[in-house]
């Protein structure tokens, strides 16, 4: 194979080793961008090119997750913690997105909502929950008598993963420090997890969300801090189910009374 050939069909299997199924926009990565992202293995320091499949994996490596808590300790503020993980190279995600979305309302809340990561819509405008989604839980949050200036929402994973696909659980677990910081910065007192990715990857279990949903629990904080928390069904499954609105209805109904006990 002559060498164009040879670099095409490199650049190919680095796009399928990263994750990606589907073309968007006009963006495209070159075989410079794939070279920043190879983590620098002896094999490629030496000269050998690493496979871009065993790359991939290294991305999401344990190496990786402490190099995310690393970076993640002295950071002091959600705008500090934002130019983090732009700068972040331990996720291959990142290389798919268009932006690097990190949480939208108020930082001071008292609630917090996590989500999976941005969609298609979060991704171009580079905020959270802005698509249908978004829409609907803008209305939920509504219906309560809250807006995004009373509450911080964000996501499991701050780059949309190409297509939508799910997350792996190599990428939730290099993201999952950011997130932690972000709940530690923002010491909200309630976390309402949206969807099941987001309730099994902070509480660290693997329940579905119907046997999850509808009672209080509680995680510790990095910092300690122990932190009410419900989990309920997430906008999107709520969109393409909306027989289950009045049980995500009931969900909202008991944060609120907490949110109102507390006021
Ligand atoms: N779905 C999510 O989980 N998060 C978003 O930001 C958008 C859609």
């Amino acid at each position: 194979m002559d060498k164009e050939n040879l670099n095409l069909r490199e650049t190919l299997e680095f796009y399928i080793a990263a994750g990606v199924d589907e073309t968007c926009g006009d963006g495209v990565l070159t075989l410079s961008d794939r070279d920043k992202i190879l983590p620098q293995t002896k094999e490629n320091i030496s000269g050998t090119a690493a496979r871009p499949a065993t790359s991939a994996l290294a991305l999401s490596s344990a190496a990786a997750v402490k190099n995310a808590d690393d970076i993640c300790r002295g950071v002091g503020s959600i705008d500090e913690l934002r130019q983090i993980v732009e700068n972040f190279d331990g996720c291959s995600l990142k290389y798919n997105a268009k932006h690097t979305v990190i949480g939208d309302g108020n930082p001071a809340a008292d609630v917090m909502f996590i989500g999976e990561a941005p969609g298609a819509e979060e991704d171009m405008v580079g905020k959270a929950f802005v698509g249908r989604s978004g829409q609907l839980l803008d209305k939920m949050l509504a219906a309560v008598g809250l807006d995004r200036s009373q509450c911080y929402i964000c996501n499991i994973l701050p780059w949309r993963p190409p297509g939508n696909r799910s997350p792996s659980d190599a990428e939730i677990a290099v993201c999952l420090p950011f997130l932690k910081k972000q709940i530690e910065l923002v010491k909200p007192e309630y976390i309402f997890l949206l969807g099941a990715v987001a309730a099994n990857s902070l509480l660290g279990c693997s329940e579905g969300i119907s046997h999850l949903r509808g009672r209080w629990m509680e995680y510790e904080a990095t910092d300690g801090r122990k932190i009410k928390v419900l989990a309920g069904y997430h906008p999107a499954y709520l969109l393409r189910t909306p027989a289950q609105k009045a049980k995500a209805w009931a969900d909202f109904l008991r944060l609120k009374k907490k949110l109102n006990e507390n006021n």
